[in-house]
C-alpha cells in the first residue's frame, strides 16, 4: 500500500501576520496519523513555518531551488543544501507556473531534481498539460515527455525518493478539476511508463493529484487506484478546508 500524501502549495502568498493566522489555524486541525501531509510556503516564510508547526507531523518544503546543489554566487536563488539545512524536507520542481510563465525547461526541472536528492530533499516533479495540448488530444504525450526528460538523464530509480504531481494546466486556479476518471488516466499511464522500466518502483511512487483540489471533491478523486493524495494550492491558504482535503486522503 502507498501512503498517501497531501501537500499544500501555499504559492506567492503570505504575509508574516497571514503565516501566523495559517500556521494557528494548522496547529488546530486534526490530522490524520495514515497521511504525510506538507506545507510548501514562499521562500521568505520557511523559517517561521518550520518554528511554527515544530513537533508536529507536517513537512515543510520549498516551492522551487537552484539548479546548483551548493552555495554559491548566484543572486536570488536559493540552493536545495540550504533548504535543507533550513530545515526542509521537499521541494516542488517543475510547477506548471514556472515552466509557461518563467519559461523552465524540462532540462532545468531535470537538474533542479537532481539537485534536490544530492542535497537529501524529495523531489515533487509537477508536469501536466494546457488546454491547448489537451483539446488536440496530446495529454498523454505531453506527460511522458516531461517524465521522460528525468528517467532519460537520471535513470528510472531516481522515483524510489520522489513524488509526483499531475496538474493539468487548465485545472490549476480555474475551479476547474480533472474529473476523477481523466485524472485516473493520466495517473495510471504515469504508473505504467514507470512500471515498463521497474515494475517494482512503480508499484511504490506516490503520484498526487492537482488542479482545484477542494475538500468537496477530494475523497473521490483520493478513492482512485492510482490516485495517492493531492497537491493542493488555493484551497491550502485555509486550514480548516486543508485539514479536511488531509482527512479525505486517510479516509
Ligand atoms: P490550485 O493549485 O489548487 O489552486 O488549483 C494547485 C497547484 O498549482 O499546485
Amino acid at each position: 500500500m502507498r501512503r498517501p500524501m497531501v501537500a499544500g502549495n501555499w504559492k506567492m502568498h503570505g504575509t508574516r501576520a497571514s503565516v501566523v493566522e495559517l500556521i494557528n489555524g494548522l496547529n488546530q486541525q486534526a490530522l490524520p496519523a495514515g497521511v504525510d501531509v506538507a506545507v510548501f510556503p514562499s521562500c521568505l516564510h520557511l523559517g517561521q513555518v518550520v518554528d511554527g508547526l515544530a513537533g508536529r507531523a507536517v513537512a515543510v518544503g520549498a516551492q522551487d531551488c537552484a539548479t546548483e546543489a551548493q552555495q554559491g554566487a548566484l543572486t536570488g536563488e536559493v540552493a536545495a543544501s540550504q533548504l535543507h539545512d533550513a530545515c526542509c524536507s521537499l521541494v516542488l520542481v517543475g510547477h506548471s507556473e514556472r515552466r509557461l510563465l518563467l519559461g523552465e525547461s524540462d532540462e532545468v526541472v531535470t537538474r533542479k531534481f537532481a539537485a534536490a536528492q544530492s542535497s537529501g530533499l524529495l523531489p515533487v516533479l509537477c508536469v501536466g498539460e494546457t488546454l491547448a495540448q489537451r483539446e488536440a488530444g496530446q495529454t498523454l504525450e505531453v506527460v511522458a515527455a516531461q517524465l521522460s526528460a528525468v528517467t532519460d538523464a537520471l535513470g528510472v530509480e531516481v522515483f524510489s525518493a520522489a513524488v509526483i504531481a499531475y496538474e493539468p494546466v487548465w485545472a490549476i486556479g480555474t475551479g476547474l478539476t480533472a474529473s476523477p476518471a481523466q485524472a485516473q488516466e493520466v495517473h495510471a499511464a504515469i504508473r505504467a511508463q514507470l512500471a515498463a522500466k521497474s515494475p517494482e518502483l512503480a508499484g511504490k511512487v506516490r503520484i498526487l493529484y492537482g488542479g482545484s483540489v477542494k475538500a468537496a471533491s477530494a475523497a473521490e478523486l483520493f478513492g482512485m487506484p492510482d490516485i495517492d493524495g493531492g497537491l493542493v494550492g488555493g484551497a491550502s491558504l485555509n486550514a480548516d478546508e486543508f485539514g479536511a482535503i488531509c482527512r479525505a486522503a486517510g479516509s
